[in-house]
């Protein structure tokens, strides 16, 4: 084992070449030949690395030549998404450097999965449902037992400042909770404190209110215990909108246990049934959607309106979802979307979604100008 002393320095600080210090440790600019059939070879039950000649660099970097490579990369690519702040609670602050907003390798959200997360839109300089989404987070945190490291106030302070730093009026803030960092074992018994970290993310796609198509998911749901808190491990959740896009599909839906309509991979589903009424999967093994939620409650206007008749969260069966009226996908990301066709069923007339369309309305009415009890402005 090398002491830290006998380690090979940063580029920045040494010449070109370093002299090999010993078998194990190498140089600081390591060559490695890329991987090709000719230079990997396989005895009976391995794939190994053949030593070849050498092609690419591989420099030993210290911690500015890292932040100014983050920063050079970044520049590299034209993001779909730009972020505009990041929180740390390893910090203890906000930056705008995007080249900063990086998390430790060593937290255990990063190689264990244990952290939650929420996301919240920003519309015109408001947070709506911010608090719902923010009660959900501290359910999720408690569920993964993860100790909040701050009281809520605090966190809902330090929310509200990232956004009102980032200037962001259209977009969203995500925000995670997690173990924390400390080591690489399974138990966060070593972490020493969980860690709060929140991004703003500008958005500056055009609103697309089109209907769009949907398949249903042949990657399993998660069992309830899991759905219902929004932990980070979303790779089924991932490889579910994968299989719809490989399918020109916008969504992929999953069913429950028992063969029930459940959730999409980040949203919900609800239906207009034949008998005009609003009607939307129990949440007992999904999770409880802030938008589908309330949605719920605003659609009590269109009941009054005539345009429902009712509105029932209930157990919704393949076949009754396939032959109703109306289906729409509701969440913070995709708001009320109306869906044309499901599988090889086009829901409805395939075109025209009344209902649908009013519930789009008064959410956005509902975001704009509702009571402050839903809606958190931003102190810019
Ligand atoms: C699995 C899942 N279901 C439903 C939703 C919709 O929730 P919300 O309306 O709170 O965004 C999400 C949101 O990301 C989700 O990930």
């Amino acid at each position: 084992m090398a002491s830290l002393s006998t380690l090979p320095k940063p580029i920045s600080e040494s010449s070109f070449f370093l002299p090999k210090l010993s078998n194990s440790i190498s140089i600081s600019r390591v060559k490695i030949r890329p991987l090709t059939p000719s230079n990997v070879f396989k005895n009976s039950n391995q794939t190994q690395f053949s030593s070849g000649s050498p092609t690419f660099d591989v420099p030993l970097l210290s911690c500015s030549e890292v932040i100014e490579r983050l920063r050079t990369s970044r520049g590299s690519h034209k993001p779909k998404q730009h972020y505009l702040a990041m929180y740390s609670s390893v910090f203890s602050g906000i930056t705008t450097d995007t080249a900063a907003m990086v998390i430790p390798m060593d937290d255990h959200m990063v190689h264990r999965g244990h952290g939650v997360f929420d996301t919240a839109a920003i519309m015109d300089g408001l947070i709506p449902i911010a608090a719902f989404h923010f009660d959900r987070f501290l359910r999720s945190a408690t569920m993964a037992k993860i100790q909040i490291p701050f009281d809520r106030e605090s966190i809902r302070q330090i929310l509200i400042r990232t956004v009102s730093v980032s200037q962001c009026r259209k977009g969203s803030l995500r925000y995670w909770l997690s173990a924390g960092p400390g080591d690489f074992q399974l138990s966060p018994s070593g972490c020493h404190q969980a860690t709060l970290y929140a991004i703003v993310i500008q958005d500056q796609s055009p609103p697309d209110h089109s209907g769009i198509r949907v398949v249903t998911s042949s990657i399993p749901i998660k069992t309830p215990q899991f759905s219902v808190m929004k932990s980070v491990n979303y790779l089924p959740n991932t490889l579910s909108k994968m299989e719809a896009e490989e399918n020109d599909a916008y969504a992929a839906i999953w069913l429950d246990g028992d063969g029930f309509v459940a959730e999409g991979p980040n949203m919900n589903v609800a239906f207009v049934t034949k008998e005009k009424e609003l009607l939307m999967p129990c949440f007992d093994k999904i999770l409880s959607g802030c938008t589908a939620k309330r949605v719920l409650v605003l659609a009590a206007k269109s009941v009054r309106e005539g345009k429902l008749r009712g509105i029932r969260v209930d157990n919704v069966s393949v076949e009754e979802g396939k032959r109703a009226n109306e289906m729409m996908l509701i969440g913070s990301g995709v708001l009320v979307r109306s869906v044309v066709q499901w599988d090889e069923e086009i829901i409805g007339n395939g075109r025209e979604s009344p209902v649908t369309q009013a519930l789009l309305n008064l959410l956005l009415e509902d975001m704009k100008s509702g009571p402050p009890t839903v809606r958190v402005p931003v102190p810019y």
